[in-house]
């Protein structure tokens, strides 16, 4: 495990960026893990000069988002794959079709999620996945409680998700209460992970993911058990870790 701190958001997305822009470089089929939520707008930024200034190519890129809300489209202004295009895919040259955003509105939910396991491995596997935490330890929707092996699947979100991202919604009855996420056990099949963090509110869950027990009340622990994965931190997401990691 790679711990880099940073000073702020900015150099955390540029740090990330630094990273994809490597991989996507050196392997011509780069497909992509890619979250949504707000720390990972600094990197889709930095993704967007680096493509419109130094010319990287998205054109043969592929993506696999991590999750997306049930019950709404993706015309919605809140649904994950609006975010990604709003974000990213709308600003770069990647190919659309070769983007895959899970499907809140599928009429068979659980056959969309083994279709998405599909999807993924006929791609050959995601590369390099990119993650946030949530203030409870999640990774995508996969919350405390979660099996550590778990695939795609359909999930209720809890009461602090609900409430941590009602801030993006006009009141809290309206966010969604279920979603549907890639499983820890998908997660950890990425070749490589890159977890994102910044801000105070996720000190307590980035020090449990990263010197805590490996256990399903912080998810985000089981990426202990993967071979390469790399957490970027801003200082003060970084403040409740005991040992000296380095410093960016
Ligand atoms: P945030 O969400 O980036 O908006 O803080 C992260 C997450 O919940 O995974």
């Amino acid at each position: 495990m790679q711990v880099i701190i940073v000073k702020d958001k900015a150099e955390m997305g540029k740090t990330a960026a630094e990273i994809v822009a490597g991989g996507m470089r050196a392997k011509e089929h780069f497909v992509l893990g890619l979250a949504t939520g707000t720390t990972p707008i600094p990197l889709y930024r930095e993704l967007i000069r680096m493509h419109k200034e130094d010319g990287l190519d998205f054109s043969t890129t592929a993506s696999f988002n991590l999750d997306e809300y049930v019950g709404i489209p993706g015309t919605h202004d809140q649904s994950y794959r609006f975010f990604m295009n709003r974000e990213l895919f709308d600003h770069v040259n990647i190919n659309k079709k070769a983007t895959h955003v899970p499907d809140g509105m599928a009429d068979d939910v659980e056959m969309f999620c083994a279709e998405y396991e599909a999807m993924i491995a006929d791609c050959g596997g995601v590369d390099c996945q990119i993650l946030g935490i949530g203030s409870n330890g999640h990774i995508g929707f996969n919350e405390p409680g979660t099996s550590l092996g778990s695939r795609t699947h359909r999930t209720a979100l809890t009461e602090s998700t609900i409430k941590d991202n009602s801030r993006l919604f006009e009141k809290v009855e309206d966010v969604p209460t279920e979603a549907i996420t890639m499983g820890i056990g998908t997660i950890l099949e990425s070749e490589s992970i890159l977890l994102l963090a910044n801000g105070a509110n996720k000190a307590k869950a980035v020090a449990d993911a990263i010197e805590g027990p490996i256990t399903a009340t912080c998810p985000a622990s089981a990426l202990q058990l993967h071979p390469n994965v790399t957490f970027i931190l801003t200082e003060d997401a970084a403040a409740d870790l005991k040992l000296e990691w380095h410093r960016g």
